[in-house]
This record gives C-alpha cells, sequence and structure tokens, in this order.
C-alpha cells in the first residue's frame, strides 16, 4: 500500500473538525484515495492481485457447489462431427504430455533426448511442446519429425515466463485423452508411465485423480557430448558408469510432473503459477485434494522418471538467476490460507499423496500411501541408485 495515502488522513480530519460524521465521510474518501492507489500501482504486485482475485472469486458457496456436483467426468467432451454431417467421437488417447524448453544452447541434446523418448510413447501418448518465441526452431522441427505437436505457450508473464495453467486448459480444450499432463522438460520416463495410467483409469474411473512421483536425478558428466544414441531410460541406464557422474532419487518435495484425469483439477481455479520457478508444485498438491478433492496418487514406485541434469543442478532452474525467481512463491504467500511454508512442505510433498502405486502381479494396484511423512524424511535427499 502507498504510504502517502495516509498523509492526507490528519488534513482531513483538521478540515472538517473532528464532527465524527465528517470523520466517517473522510474516512470513506480516504478508502476510495488508499483504493485508487492500489488498482493504480504497477509492477509485481499486479499479477499477485490478479491472481488472489482469481482466488477470491471461489466463494465458499461456489466451492461447495463444484466439490458437490458429480458430474460424470465425460461430460463436457466436445462432439466432433465428421464430413458426411454424422456425429463421432475419435477414439480416447490415454494422455496428452507437454512441456516447454527453456531457450538455452546446453540443453540441446537434453532436449533432443527427450523429444525421441516422449515420441516413443506414441500414440497412446500425444506429446505437446507449447513454444516460446524464443524456442528454437530445430527443436520445433525436431519434434514435429517425432510425432509431437507444436503450439505457440498459451498465456506467459511479463518476464515471458508461461503461464501452467493455460497449458492444461489449452490441452484439454483440443486433446480428447484420459488424462492431461505438464511434466518438466528435462524428464525421461519408461512403461510404467502407460501402466500406471491404464491401471488407474480402470481403478478409479469416476474419481478425480491426481499422479506425481518423485524424480531420479542423473548427472551427466558431460552435457556436451551428444546423448544421440541415448532415448530410453533403459540405455541410460546402461550407460550409467561411462556417462553419468551419479544418480540418486531426489526429494520428495521436488515434483517435476502433474497429472490429471480429465476433469480431474479445476484448473481455471488455479492461481497464476509460472512453470519451472519455486512452490507452485507444493502448491498444486494441496490444491489437488484440499479444493478439488482429487485423490492424488504417488506412482514414484511404478513410474520411472529420469531427471537429466548437469552438475551441480547445472541445466536446471534451480541454478539460473531468473528475475522472477519468487514469482509463485508471492503469490503463495499472498492466498488467505497459507499458513507458512512448513505447511506447503508438509501438505505439497509426494508423501502427502492419499494412494501409492505399487507392482502386483498381472498389474498395478493403488494402496493407501504408507511412507513417512514427517517433515525432516520428506526434504532429506539423494540416496544413490543403479538404475
Ligand atoms: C472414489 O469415489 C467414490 C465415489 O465418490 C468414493 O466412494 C471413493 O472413496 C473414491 N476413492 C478414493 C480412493 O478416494
Ligand atoms: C547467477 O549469479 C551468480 C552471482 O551473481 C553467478 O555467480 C552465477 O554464475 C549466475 N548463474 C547463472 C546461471 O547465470
Ligand atoms: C521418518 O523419518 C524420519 C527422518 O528420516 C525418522 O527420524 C523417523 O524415525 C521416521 N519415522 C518412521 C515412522 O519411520
Amino acid at each position: 500500500m502507498d504510504p502517502k495515502g495516509y498523509s492526507f488522513l490528519p488534513r482531513l480530519v483538521t478540515a472538517y473538525r473532528f464532527s465524527p460524521t465528517a470523520v466517517i465521510r473522510a474516512m470513506g474518501v480516504l478508502g476510495i484515495v488508499v483504493i485508487f492507489g492500489i488498482l493504480c500501482t504497477q509492477g509485481d504486485n499486479r499479477s499477485v492481485r490478479q491472481s488472489r482475485s482469481a482466488w477470491g472469486d471461489l466463494g465458499d458457496s461456489e466451492i461447495d457447489e463444484y466439490l458437490s456436483t458429480e458430474r460424470p467426468l465425460t461430460e463436457d467432451f466436445e462432439v466432433y462431427t465428421t464430413d458426411n454431417g454424422g456425429v463421432s467421437r475419435p477414439p480416447m488417447k490415454l494422455l496428452t504430455l507437454f512441456t516447454t524448453f527453456k531457450p538455452s544452447k546446453d540443453r540441446r541434446n537434453v532436449y533432443r533426448s527427450i523429444i525421441r523418448n516422449w515420441g516413443l510413447m506414441r500414440p497412446a501418448v500425444q506429446p505437446v511442446l507449447y513454444a516460446t518465441p524464443d524456442t528454437d526452431h530445430s527443436l520445433s522441427d525436431y519434434a514435429r519429425q517425432h510425432g509431437w505437436d507444436v503450439y505457440p505457450v498459451p498465456r506467459s508473464n511479463r518476464f515471458k515466463t508461461p503461464f501452467l495453467k493455460d497449458m492444461y486448459l489449452h490441452a484439454e480444450k483440443h486433446y480428447r485423452t484420459h488424462f492431461y499432463g505438464y511434466s518438466n522438460g528435462d524428464l525421461l520416463f519408461d512403461q510404467g508411465l502407460l501402466d500406471t495410467l491404464t491401471d488407474l483409469h480402470t481403478a478409479l474411473p469416476h474419481n478425480r485423480s491426481m499422479v506425481v512421483g518423485r524424480r531420479t536425478n542423473y548427472v551427466l558428466k558431460d552435457f556436451d557430448k551428444d546423448l544421440e544414441d541415448l532415448t530410453t531410460i533403459k540405455d541410460f541406464a546402461a550407460a550409467q558408469k561411462e556417462r553419468a557422474e551419479s544418480v540418486r532419487v531426489f526429494k520428495a518435495v521436488a515434483i517435476d510432473y502433474f497429472i490429471s484425469n480429465r476433469g480431474g483439477v479445476n484448473w481455471q481455479k488455479l492461481p497464476n503459477f509460472v512453470i519451472g520457478r519455486a512452490g507452485y508444485d507444493n502448491y498444486l498438491i494441496f490444491f489437488a485434494r484440499k479444493h478439488c478433492k482429487a485423490v492424488v496418487v504417488d506412482a514414484s514406485r511404478t513410474i520411472r522418471a529420469l531427471h537429466l541434469q548437469g552438475a551441480g543442478f547445472k541445466l536446471t532452474h534451480r541454478t539460473s538467476n531468473d528475475t522472477d525467481s519468487k514469482y509463485n512463491l508471492r503469490i503463495i504467500r499472498s492466498l488467505r490460507e497459507f499458513k507458512g511454508p512448513g505447511q506447503l512442505i508438509e501438505q505439497g510433498n509426494v508423501n502427502a499423496a492419499q494412494l501409492e502405486s505399487r507392482h502386483r502381479s498381472g498389474g498395478i494396484e493403488f494402496i493407501p500411501h504408507r511412507r513417512n511423512r514427517s517433515a525432516k524424511a520428506v526434504i532429506e535427499t539423494l540416496h544413490p541408485v543403479v538404475l
């Protein structure tokens, strides 16, 4: 708030000679001045305020209504019209999986591996790249060659960082799949992704759900060396000795992919978080559980997610000096329900999921989450693994 607004007060009060009604009137004038001042404020506060008002739109009755509506998850599917005027629905694919690539020459080899890796999961998975104006055209072309669709990023903040929810909204509008997932652009998946989602869709077809998991950091010895022969996690496992400086399972608080079923998360109501900046990942787990009444599934045991990075988190957003690095945290702090970073960590980590997936003979099952939820266990890092 502009402190100058307060300097009006003594003058107004003096002018009205302390008559009680005049003071009330003066307070009214002051209120208008202050509100006007806030509305005119430029800068970071604008984005925070926008998201707060988006959040504020969610009145108690609206939340109740949204949560109690038992609409079938397929209700809002678009109807597709064929050329002969008849109406048909294309067969359902499993997952629309989307990402963005941060412009960076150093990450080029990593992105090419990811493009090939996600391309292998077609046609069950439709990979989508949301390209920024800075995205390298040769990468977009390479993605298209591997069966990806490429669209411009739907919406970004004024630092050109893409908003998360607009990508989900775009994907839900343009693709008809059982699941929709954003993943960071440096994550390789294995067949477990398809198996887990297929069995989850069978096990809980009518529940809202969101799938998350821990990642494994694969620290490349030399990220300048091309990775053209490495596409699957198996390939990277076979090359572990030669190519990896270390391979470790990462903290339960760092979440790199979020897959929700259609209608499972009310993306419209999510504050305007941007990708690649701290905080939104943890808030999202809390949001899915609390505001969408979604079942959050920790799929760490059945989905392998291999995070390609350089030593000391080189090639990740943790080591880049982005001017808007606190963007999401500012939004989260402005929320009425925010009770401090402890709450965010405790309620927004992978172990806070209600269910976890595990292998059983003939498939994957979903059981109540049994892992240690203590704050210490959650921020514990890095135990080494052999892939
Ligand atoms: C799935 O939805 C049903 C019906 O609303 C509910 O009874 C059940 O508890 C939900 N399952 C989970 C795992 O939350
Ligand atoms: C970020 O800034 C620090 C200190 O100014 C500098 O040492 C570091 O190299 C910068 N990192 C990147 C990725 O630019
Ligand atoms: C949970 O993890 C913490 C930290 O590693 C440990 O001290 C504690 O004993 C664990 N609790 C259980 C029930 O395993």
